[in-house]
């Protein structure tokens, strides 16, 4: 399957909760995927970011963390996937079948490269 990327239109953006953000976001042919995807681990694998919640594996810690590797909800809408990654999310969502509250996963700092870079590494690895 081709990979995947995602590259960002400058855009300005008033607040958090700009639902036009995710309009941001356009689907791409990123020359440099590998680049990205390289960034992408680091930040994701980087102290207290997301593997502490979704594992090194991706895999999670259902019914508390919900898995990204193989993850039904994250591959049903890339678009969300990034809104989530830089919002966190609230709402209870089902991932997989599993049910998950929402309100837990917290709010990481990163600009909107590093947001991209990071999902494109969840959105090309570990089979996704
Ligand atoms: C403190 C634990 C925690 C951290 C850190 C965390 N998450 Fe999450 N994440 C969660 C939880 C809990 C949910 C489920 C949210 C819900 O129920 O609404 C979730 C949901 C998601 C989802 C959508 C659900 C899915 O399985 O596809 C994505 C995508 C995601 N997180 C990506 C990330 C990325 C990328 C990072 C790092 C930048 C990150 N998360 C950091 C706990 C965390």
């Amino acid at each position: 399957m081709a990979a995947i990327s995602y590259s960002f239109i400058p855009m300005a953006v008033s607040s958090a909760s700009d639902v036009a953000t995710t309009e941001m976001l356009v689907q791409a042919g990123n020359p440099d995927l590998a680049a990205s995807m390289k960034a992408g681990k680091a930040i994701y694998e980087g102290k207290g970011t997301c593997s502490v919640c979704h594992q090194l594996n991706g895999a999670g810690l259902p019914p508390t963390f919900p898995p990204l590797a193989g993850a039904d909800y994250l591959l049903a809408d890339k678009q969300r996937a990034v809104k989530q990654t830089m919002y966190g999310s609230k709402e209870p969502i089902k991932v997989n079948g599993v049910t998950y509250p929402g309100g837990i996963m917290t709010t990481i700092d990163l600009t909107n490269e590093e947001v991209r870079d990071v999902v494109n590494y969840i959105l090309n690895s570990w089979g996704n």
